[in-house]
């Protein structure tokens, strides 16, 4: 068990509300540029690690990670796409894995030089119509899945992503008929998982495909690696990971006659715990059997709790010593399922108080909505030096009412 602290002195975290005011996200720059590291040291192989922008797209953060020397980003959308060139990605770099996308987002990828991994026969079918010769990647569903919730879990027959492998076959065809040439296979078993079985058998099955492309360019195991939410879960071990996926690679090396690149797209692993929800109690609510804790933020800031019942450690910053509590930590939405912890054990609360919702980088401000008409949140950077920046200015009234237009 690793007991969950903040990352940041107290003292800044009171100058970071004083200032900016609360709700603000608060990224820490040292945290975010370890977990880069962490990973590209993991997988010391010819490989390209493109980070999963969905799990949080401020370009500032975006850029830490480019310095770091991730390579590329994968995208699930044209505004994702357009946001890593902006960053400055070139576009052999970014790789674009729609869900479901259309026709017209098909083509403004392509046109951008960017890759497009299909998922699905129809997707690829309305590619090769619309750019007969030209590359694309395929992303097969590996028949495995894994993650934190079942929400999370992306590959087995009940996911709606990735061509199944039994279709491979067809796929094929369709490449054949447009004349395609497949430069990527692509794989994704789920978002949040803390052992290699699953993500290593869907690697096997990417790699038996890709024997049969002589010109492939890579092998793309997607993204997962989870990061421990609760106290009771440990870092997931990169390093057997990486012996693992390396091992895969020899072997294919070897009985192939030719070296493969080999591609990961992490996301949550790698802002997630660099960033804290800070917010302040507005409201200490004590009914004959329950203590709920109100915040000035709620699910339209940090969904997950409300939406899986996942686990955000939170702490107390402003009383850390105070004797622990049990109480319902909640938000200020109109909606019962706006909580943020349920039965939870904290330093006693009292009005005014801020707490840290922790680990909140990948998925938080990521997901936010204007739900109750609340504005989306600021989002300051505390830089390695310590300077303060922000990142995200909190948004106005005049910027969530303007694409009304005039009413
Ligand atoms: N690659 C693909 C094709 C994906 O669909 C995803 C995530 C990733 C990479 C990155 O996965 P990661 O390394 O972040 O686990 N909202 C959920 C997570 C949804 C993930 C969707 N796809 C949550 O808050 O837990």
């Amino acid at each position: 068990m690793t007991p969950k602290l903040l990352p940041f002195p107290q003292e800044q975290l009171e100058e970071i509300a004083q200032t900016y005011g609360t709700p603000v996200f608060v990224t820490s720059e040292k945290i975010l540029r370890e977990r880069a590291r962490q990973m590209k040291s993991a997988f010391p192989m010819k490989k390209k690690i493109l980070y999963a922008i969905k799990a949080n797209s401020n370009p500032h953060i975006v850029k830490i990670l480019q310095d770091e020397g991730i390579d590329g980003i994968d995208t699930v959308s044209i505004f994702e796409v357009q946001l890593a060139l902006d960053i400055g990605f070139s576009a052999e770099n970014i790789v674009f894995t729609g869900a479901n996308p259309s026709d017209e987002e098909l083509r403004f990828v392509h046109e951008k030089g960017v890759l497009v991994n299909a998922g699905s026969l129809s997707e690829l079918e309305r590619f090769g119509k619309m750019f007969p010769g030209g590359n694309i990647a395929v992303r097969i569903n590996p028949g495995v899945g894994a993650g934190l919730f079942a929400g999370n879990v992306t590959g087995g027959e009940k996911s709606k992503f990735g061509i199944p492998a039994l279709q491979f076959e067809e796929a094929k065809e369709i490449l054949k008929k447009y004349d395609l040439q497949l430069v990527g296979i692509h794989a994704h078993v789920g978002s949040g998982f803390y052992s290699p079985e699953e993500f290593v058998q869907s690697a096997e099955l990417v790699l038996s495909e890709a024997k049969n492309f002589q010109d492939l360019e890579f092998v793309d195991f997607g993204g997962g690696f989870g990061i421990p939410y609760t106290e009771e879960k440990e870092h997931l071990d990169l390093q057997e990971f990486g012996r693992q996926i390396a091992e895969k690679l020899q072997q294919f090396s070897q009985e192939n006659g030719r070296e493969i690149e080999m591609r990961i797209e992490p996301g949550r692993f790698l802002p997630c715990e660099s960033t804290l929800l800070l917010a302040s109690v507005t409201t200490i609510k004590n009914t004959p059997t329950r203590t709920f804790v109100g915040l000035n933020t709620g699910m339209h800031h940090l969904i997950r709790p409300a939406m899986y019942g996942a686990y955000h450690h939170i702490l107390n910053v402003s009383h850390p010593e105070a004797e622990k509590i049990t109480a319902d930590i909640v938000g200020n939405v109109c909606e019962s399922s706006d909580f943020f912890a349920r039965d939870r054990e904290i330093a006693t609360p009292q009005e005014n108080d801020l707490l840290a919702i922790l680990d909140a980088g990948a998925y938080g401000t990521a997901m936010s909505s204007n739900y109750n008409l609340q504005p989306l949140a600021a989002e300051v950077l505390v830089r390695e030096n310590g300077e303060i920046q922000l990142i995200k200015k909190r948004q106005t009234y005049e910027q969530m009412v303007e694409n009304f237009g005039s009413f």
